[in-house]
């Protein structure tokens, strides 16, 4: 069952780049320039607005796909903790698509957010893996993620094929209300069609740094992650992916942030886990980490091969086009947090306390 893996995780974890390819099938297609998504042709169209009701992981892939679909589609987009958003009596335009997303399709919040949009009029567009699941019964309209059954309890493949959803999303809207450029179109359909090579290829290689590190690091106490742009929800899952697994507190912030509190904590003991990619906001990353290092904080850098970054722990990973170099990041960071949670010896599918799906609140 577990395919000759020690855990279910680790199995989920490499499984990604066939969950990108099963996600795009159909949907794009070596013979198609645009993505096609007939499962939205029961909704009215490109959407004014977009609410986004999730929780955990799902709320991390929502705050991801909040930053494409503004940028390529301009539809101003709104991501809530679906606890939250259920209990605040939210003001709700009938023109807004409710997105709702979550990987079992069960969560007892994310349900109540659905419910609570449709009774007040809203379309709710489901971004679910399990078929025939509440959230997908519950939604006027579904994009199946095709994740497959998901077995450990920490979200790792389910997010990959999340956000290859909502890029696919951006992707469509953008380019259907003429937002998007061309040529970032153009780059990011070819992207997409050799990203499961890409990632299959560079896998095995940071599972092996992703050991290295754990060595390192597993008798921390305390981790901060860091991104910024669309590696700021990238730092919210690699810190939660390290501490329901491992059990070691972590903290993901935008690196922006720091200078507001978080660099009161940094000291020898206290290591920073910084995504710091070749993007725009690279060189302001860079100076965070050199705020980290002029404390004496240790650090772990996922970066990409040239890029002027000197840190003790630098984790070079391949370069990909645009936004797709989170496909390279997440498993990454996966990888980090299952290496130190089995060094540790943790029961890394069943982690204490946990539940695969969280159906009371
Ligand atoms: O099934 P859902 O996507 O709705 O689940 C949401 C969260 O309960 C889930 O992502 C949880 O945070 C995972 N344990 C994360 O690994």
């Amino acid at each position: 069952q577990k395919g000759g893996h020690k855990h279910f995780m680790i199995k989920e974890i490499f499984e990604q780049p066939k969950v990108i390819q099963d996600c795009l099938c159909g949907r794009l297609g070596t013979d198609l320039d645009e993505v096609r998504l007939p499962e939205l042709d029961d909704l009215p169209g490109t959407p004014k607005r977009i609410h986004v009701v999730a929780c955990g992981t799902s709320y991390h892939a929502g705050l991801w796909g909040m930053y494409l679909l503004e940028q390529w589609a301009r539809i101003p987009v709104q991501v809530e903790i679906a606890s939250e958003f259920r209990y605040r009596n939210p003001i709700l335009d009938p023109d807004t698509l409710v997105i709702a997303i979550s990987q079992s399709g069960e969560t007892a919040d994310t349900l109540a957010g659905i419910k609570l949009a449709r009774s007040q009029g809203l379309k709710v567009l489901g971004l679910c893996n399990v078929v025939g699941s509440s959230v997908a019964r519950e939604s006027d309209a579904v994009l199946y993620t095709q994740a497959g059954p998901e077995i450990s309890v920490a979200s790792t493949k389910a997010m990959c094929s999340q956000l290859t959803a909502l890029l696919l999303l951006a992707l469509y809207w953008g380019h259907g209300n003429g937002n998007l450029d061309e040529k970032i179109h153009r780059d990011v359909v070819h992207g997409l069609r050799n990203l499961p090579d890409l990632l299959e290829s560079t896998l095995p290689a940071l599972r092996d740094k992703a050991h290295e590190l754990a060595r390192t690091f597993s008798d921390v106490n305390s981790f901060l992650y860091l991104g910024r742009g669309l590696h700021y929800p990238l730092a919210l899952e690699g810190a939660l992916k390290l501490k329901e697994i491992s059990y070691i507190h972590a903290e993901g912030y935008a690196a922006g942030e720091m200078k507001h509190g978080p660099i009161a904590l940094i000291d020898p003991k206290f290591p920073t886990f910084a995504i710091a990619p070749d993007d725009e906001l690279f060189p302001k990353v860079k100076s965070n980490l050199v705020e980290v290092q002029a404390r004496s904080g240790q650090i772990v850098a996922l970066t990409n091969v040239g890029l002027d970054l000197d840190v003790p722990h630098r984790w070079d990973v391949p370069r990909a086009t645009g936004p797709l170099s989170t496909f390279l990041a997440l498993p990454a960071l996966q990888l980090f947090a299952y290496e130190v949670a089995d060094y540790l010896g943790k029961d890394v599918d069943q982690p204490r306390n946990l539940a695969k799906s969280v159906t009371v609140e």
